[in-house]
């Protein structure tokens, strides 16, 4: 499974670029860093040699398709985040015709995922956690999405999104998602475990009887 940082501070990225295979980020995420999607991204890109994702912000598919075009111009591997609504699939129909490659976000059932698959995205991006949040299951959600694309062998790749904890990045490789989008803080906690840090101080303890 590909694991992609959900931030879109720098400093994280660099400090994880080792393990990255993509980044993205949202609005949000940019506007937390003070920055616009035009400032950051190609930052971005100089980092993490994978697919990068920056939102667009217009509501109308023309005005989508728009901005796309002119931020798929910014790196070779930008990937255009387009949100699920009607106007957003239409959107990502004709940027697949185009070449653009398109993560289509905000999805938050099987059904969106099915159209977005159909006209073409490059991603999907399922919300397990905000799903969590309202008492739906998000990481059945995804179980569906997979069987779904599955059965039609839609070339779609499934990106967990909205991950709050470890846990959730280890259902998704145990569900066989193609990627899980973490943010900093869980990635960090899936580096560790108490008996790792337990088990590395008494070898150390131990092997100092013996040093001369
Ligand atoms: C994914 O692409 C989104 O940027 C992100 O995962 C949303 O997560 P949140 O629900 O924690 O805001």
């Amino acid at each position: 499974m590909k694991i992609f940082l959900d931030t879109a501070n720098i400093e994280q990225i660099k400090e994880f670029a080792f393990i990255l295979d993509g980044v993205t980020t949202n609005p949000t995420l940019a506007a937390r860093e003070g920055k616009t999607f035009k400032e950051v991204i190609p930052d971005i890109c100089k980092i993490v040699d994978g697919p990068i994702s920056a939102e667009v912000l217009s509501l109308d598919s023309k005005g989508m398709i728009k901005e796309a075009r002119e931020m798929s111009k910014w790196h070779k591997n930008v990937v255009i985040k387009i949100p699920m609504t009607i106007e957003g699939i239409k959107a990502i129909k004709q940027l697949s015709k185009e070449g653009i490659r398109t993560n289509c976000t905000l999805v938050f059932s099987a059904n969106q995922a099915l159209l977005a698959a159909k006209a073409g995205a490059t991603y999907v991006s399922p919300f397990v956690g905000r799903l969590d949040d309202i008492g739906q299951d998000g990481m059945q959600v995804v179980a569906e999405i997979l069987d779904v694309f599955d059965n039609y062998e839609f070339d779609t790749q499934v990106i967990v999104a909205s991950v709050r904890h470890p846990n959730h990045v280890k259902q998704a490789a145990l569900l066989g998602a193609d990627i899980a989008t973490v943010p900093y803080e869980v990635l960090k906690k899936m580096f560790s475990h108490a008996l790792t840090d337990k088990g590395i101080k008494a070898f150390l303890d131990d092997y100092k009887k013996v040093e001369k």
